[in-house]
């Protein structure tokens, strides 16, 4: 649970982006708790993807300050970003997998990659990752030798995320990770990112315009508007927020 005692994992501070004449953020502040799941909530090409690759150091910001466990990203270097998107792994939005890959190459990569884990090992995580996201092997057989051409978008989206958690990095970025799934599979999803936090105390920072999944993962909401995050609240209290941006967000968005 997140604790305002605490220090943030992630925090940022004043933050100014802009592409070309493009305003993104002015002087924007958001923090990320150990161990809490914070929504970021905002409508489209306001800028949610932005703020999750400024937290793992792939686009800089202009002017503030970005610091995850009290390093300042902009000042990382090479070794220092190698390990930060170690510990946050972040799901992005298209959920590009490897397409010459299988899937078990897929979700194996960064055990691969990062570990000294044997092919069995690699291969047991594997499967338990997949299982958390309603790949198990008892259902699906082949799923392990399959590549993402001969996926549907649903599938190849859930593989993306078993890879993303397969190495059990202590921040999870996920970049809509709901969208284009059927009800029960964003409802597993949702389960997921839950499990996670609950039993491995994940972190989790989660981007959505799905309304239903922000209010069953968070422990704080965070609504951005005008190149800032104006509302920031617990998730109780974020469901009484009367702001007429709010109340409409929240509205139109519930399933
Ligand atoms: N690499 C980039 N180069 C130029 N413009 C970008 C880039 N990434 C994002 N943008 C622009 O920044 C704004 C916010 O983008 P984004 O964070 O992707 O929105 P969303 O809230 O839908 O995730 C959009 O206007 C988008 O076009
Ligand atoms: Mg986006």
């Amino acid at each position: 649970m997140s604790d305002q005692a605490q220090t943030p994992i992630i925090s940022m501070r004043g933050v100014s982006k802009a592409f070309g004449a493009n305003v993104v953020y002015q002087g924007m502040d958001i923090d990320v708790y150990r161990g809490e799941t914070l929504t970021i909530l905002g409508g489209s090409g306001t800028g949610k993807s932005v703020a999750l690759k400024l937290m793992i150091g792939l686009l800089r910001a202009e002017e503030g300050s970005v610091h995850v466990n009290g390093e300042e990203v902009a000042e990382m270097g090479a070794d220092s970003l190698r390990k930060l998107r170690q510990d946050l792994s972040m799901v992005f939005q298209g959920g590009a997998l490897f397409d010459s890959m299988s899937v078990l190459e897929n979700v194996g990569y960064a055990l691969t990659e990062h570990t000294q884990m044997s092919d069995a090992e690699i291969r047991d995580r594997a499967e338990e990752c997949l299982e958390m996201v309603g790949l198990g092997l008892s259902e699906n057989p082949d799923i392990l030798e399959t590549f993402p051409a001969n996926l549907s978008g649903g599938m190849r989206k859930r593989v993306a995320l078993a890879r993303s958690i397969a190495i059990k990095p202590a921040v999870i970025l996920y970049d809509e990770p709901t969208t284009g799934l059927d009800p029960p599979n964003c409802d597993r999803i949702s389960m997921m990112i839950r499990h996670l936090q609950e039993q491995l105390s994940v972190t989790s920072v989660v981007v959505t315009h799905d309304i239903d999944t922000a209010f069953y993962v968070s422990d704080r909401m965070a609504m951005l508007h005008d190149h800032r995050f104006p509302w920031v609240a617990r998730t109780e209290d974020f469901r009484q927020i009367e702001d007429e941006v709010v109340r409409d967000f929240i509205v139109r968005r519930t399933r």
